[in-house]
């Protein structure tokens, strides 16, 4: 049986891929064009190639104006952990853009929003939240927040991470999003994360996880000027591939932020609310953070992301002061609808256990890639964060070219699949709704795809 039937979920089942023109048809290809006359270049790569005019969406399914239904893998790059369109969360913002939308007045659902975050909060001490309305907005508030509560001034972050566009995230990241932005903010130290796919020869993923956290402290405490205020971390790293690090780095990690009197902020952005299988990303380890950072998949779809930490952290100044860490559209009544009703349809339709039960099945679905194409280097996941490795040659790891990957999404796309295999680390994370029949159906495309692409011997491209 699957795990879906005996699941209370109201979003459908049992999905599947129907094509009615080819893709993208000739109404998106002209609204398209409209679109192009005035939209800015920058947004998001897999939108612009795909070519599509979405009409309407529901569960894993998007239809666009031409009438095809394409199966999603991309999952607004966690944010639909939901489905798209759920009933329950239409019906909340519904109801609530009626009653009151704006203004940072107390309401209902943000007395129930706090309480609800506050029951399921990662660490007994980490309850106080202030809410906001982007990714880069909560990690920067925690950045500000972590400088007033230990009157330092530096932060360590990790290379592959990502935690939004904004300067002082931007700071922490070591990736080419970075490009012609600097000078960045000074004190922003970057370190090595353990990515055991590409862990050295003769080493394991512990062993890998071990030496760069060592590295890390032997370097803060070499230096004797170093005067760090937090140290900012993906659990599990989502744009570099969904990398999966050994489950020794996090708490090494934290005792690292301990033993330098650092705050450790916890980036959940992404592995948040049931993502990997267990409510918080940082449960698989279990550890205590001080700042905890959310977003995406919170809101049901609706934008609105969060810092939760501890009452002593927060009470700091000017941090904590009137107006000190509030914003225009943080926590307004319609978001506070949204997110409320989000994490109320978490727990209600099991979702967390969901996504471990049919992430365990999907990744069983598609580990057999890797012997069966000359391309794949692995595929792995934790929940329903999935990611395929695609390579030119397995022995060296060297990634495939962007020819190539572009290549393997047109194969996807004409076939009904969307997904984010343009990059070499191609990421996998449908909705937390998903059920096993809509995988089954979504994974044929994608070995029906994956033969085309061996056949024409893609890696040499
Ligand atoms: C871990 C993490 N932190 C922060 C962000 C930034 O979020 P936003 O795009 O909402 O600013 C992202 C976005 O992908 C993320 O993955």
């Amino acid at each position: 049986m699957f795990l879906n039937e005996s699941m209370n979920s109201s979003q459908p089942k049992n999905q599947r891929v129907n094509l009615v023109t080819e893709v993208p048809g000739p109404k998106s290809r002209e609204l398209r064009a409209r679109e192009d006359r005035h939209l800015a270049p920058g947004l998001q790569g897999f939108a612009l190639m795909a070519g599509i005019v979405v009409d309407s969406a529901s569960g894993s399914a998007v239809t666009d104006i031409d009438g095809n239904t394409h199966l999603d893998l991309i999952g607004g790059i966690g944010v639909n952990g939901l489905g798209h369109s759920h009933p329950r969360i239409v019906k909340a913002i519904q109801d609530q853009v009626a009653k009151a939308s704006v203004g940072s007045f107390t309401s209902a659902p943000r007395v129930e929003l706090l309480d609800r975050i506050s029951s399921n909060r990662p660490s007994e001490k980490v309850h106080r939240t202030q809410l906001y309305s982007s990714g880069a907005e909560a990690v920067e508030s925690a950045l500000r927040l972590a400088k007033c509560a230990t009157g330092k001034t530096e932060f360590v972050s990790f290379w592959g991470g990502f935690h939004g566009k904004t300067m002082g995230a931007l700071s922490l990241m070591g990736s080419d999003f970075k490009d012609k932005f600097g000078p960045f903010v000074p004190g922003s130290r970057i370190s090595r994360y353990p990515h055991p796919y590409h862990c050295p020869k003769g080493m394991t993923a512990d062993s890998f996880a071990t030496a760069c956290a060592e590295e890390l402290r032997k370097n803060l405490k070499s230096d004797s000027k170093s005067d760090i205020a937090a140290i900012i971390i993906e659990p599990m790293q989502g744009t570099a591939g969904n990398v999966i690090p050994s489950d020794q780095f996090l708490p090494a990690i934290r005792s690292i932020a301990t033993e330098v009197g650092a705050l450790l902020i916890v980036d959940e952005m992404i592995t948040g609310f049931g993502r990997t299988g267990k409510y918080w990303g940082m449960q698989h380890t279990g550890v205590e953070p001080d700042i905890v950072t959310l977003g995406k998949q919170f809101g049901g779809g609706f934008p609105i992301s969060a810092l939760i930490s501890t009452d002593e952290i927060t009470a700091a100044k000017p941090w904590s002061n009137p107006s000190g860490s509030s914003s225009s559209y943080g926590g307004n009544p319609l978001a506070a609808a949204s997110a409320n009703e989000s994490l109320k349809i978490i727990e209600d339709e099991k979702l967390v256990e969901n996504s471990r039960v049919v992430g365990a099945y999907f990744l069983k679905k598609i580990l057999p890639m890797v012997e069966r194409y000359s391309f794949v280097g692995e595929a792995r996941g934790r929940g329903l964060f999935l990611a395929i490795e695609m390579v030119k040659d397995k022995s060296t790891k060297e990634p495939l070219t962007k020819a190539a990957t572009n290549k393997i999404f047109m194969e996807c796309m004409k076939r009904g699949l969307l997904t984010m295999s343009y990059a070499s680390s191609f990421r996998i994370q449908p909705a937390m709704t998903i059920d096993e029949a809509t995988v089954d159906h979504a994974v044929a495309v994608l070995y029906e795809a994956f033969d085309a692409v061996e056949k024409e011997k893609i890696w040499q491209l």
